[in-house]
Order: structure tokens, then sequence, then C-alpha cells
């Protein structure tokens, strides 16, 4: 997921529903000078989050809440991983239009999530994932909806670059961009 991400010095990266922090605080280790901020709604979660920046003695921002509470136009990357299967569907949208409009123009979005299910991994994960978090929320990942959710809120160049079959399920990466304002574009365009 880091080498998708290819997080630049000087970069805000928001690792959204980034539960007890384990992925963050990788990127910080990695790069000291990205600023990383963290954002779940369990506290408690946070908390333990908390204590890992403090044992390994790094600045991370912590948030509680969703992805709706961030400004607009402030991160130049976000981060998700295993957190919009557990959402309701119309919620995995409203959180990837979030998403979109935190990102700067040209910003990246790196998903790492259930996705489509086949065969032997659509029976491992109705045995393990959609027995523990049910099948509702759950069944739209398997069926195929990130990529379509992605592209739906806005962002462009949604592509799967990486997939994994595991005890419970294929996971998959996805990756995609917040466009270049059309304003933007058409300077960019115009050789004078
Ligand atoms: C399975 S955990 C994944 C945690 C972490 N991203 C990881 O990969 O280890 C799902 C996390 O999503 C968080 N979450 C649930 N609903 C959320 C929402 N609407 N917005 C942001 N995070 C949410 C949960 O609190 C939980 O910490």
């Amino acid at each position: 997921m880091r080498a998708y991400l290819a997080a630049r010095p000087n970069e805000t990266i928001v690792d959204v529903g980034c539960g007890t922090g384990s992925f963050a605080l990788l990127l910080k280790l990695a790069e000291p000078r990205l600023t990383v901020i963290g954002i779940d709604p369990d506290a408690e979660a946070l908390d333990i989050a908390r204590g890992k920046a403090h044992a390994a003695a790094v600045d991370i921002e912590w948030r509680q809440g969703f992805a709706g509470d961030l400004a607009a136009e402030t991160a130049d990357a976000v981060v998700s991983s295993l957190v919009l299967h557990q959402m309701p569907l119309s919620e995995k949208a409203a959180t990837l239009r979030a998403m979109n409009r935190m990102l700067r123009p040209g910003g990246r979005l790196v998903i790492a999530d259930y996705g489509l299910q086949c065969g032997l991994m659509r029976l491992l994960f109705r045995l393990t994932v959609q027995r523990l978090d049910g099948v509702t929320d759950t069944q739209p990942n398997a069926d195929g909806v990130i990529p379509k959710l992605i592209a739906a809120a806005g962002f462009e160049d949604v592509v799967a670059p990486f997939t994994i079959s595991t005890i419970t399920g294929t996971i998959q990466l996805f990756t995609a961009r917040r466009p270049i304002s059309d304003a933007w574009r058409s300077v960019a365009n115009d050789p004078d």
C-alpha cells in the first residue's frame, strides 16, 4: 500500500478509519517530513494509536470523527484500509465523496479493502467477513461496487493494480486521482 501511495516529503496524508494507527505510524516512520493525520470515530482505538505514536516518538495528528469533518483541499493523498466494507452503501459513497473533497486537485486516493469475490473467495468471504460484519453492508463490496463508487465520487484514473487472495476473501488495492480542475486544465492546455 505504501509503495502505491508513493508519499513525497512534506506532503499531507490522511488515513481515514485509521483504527489503532499502525499504517499512519508506518508512513511517518518511513518519511518523518510527512504530515500524517489519522481520523477514526473510535476513541478507544485512537487512544491506542496515540500510545503507539508516543512510544515511537513521532508526531501524528489523531482526530476523532469522519472523513467529512476534514477541511476541503487540504490533503495530498488519502489512504484507507478495511473501512468501506463495514459501511452501508450510502455511507461508502458519502465517505468517498468526502475523500475527494479533502484532496487537493490532482491528489491521490489509495484504498485497500475487500473487493469483487469470485468462486472460492466468495465462499470464504461469506464464512468469515460476512459472519462477522453481516451481509447487507459487505455484499456490495463482494459484488464489485467499490471502483464504481470511487468513479462516481468524482475520481479519475480508477484502477485496481493489486489483488490478493486471503483466507477471508479477496482484498484489492484501488488507486485513483482527484482531477485537476477544469480551470487549471484549460490553462495547462493553452500554449499561450
Ligand atoms: C477493520 S478497522 C480497520 C482499521 C485500520 N484502517 C486497519 O487497516 O487496521 C475499521 C475502522 O474503521 C473505522 N470506521 C468505521 N466507520 C467509519 C467511518 N464512517 N469513517 C471513518 N472510519 C470509520 C472503525 O472505527 C475502525 O477503526
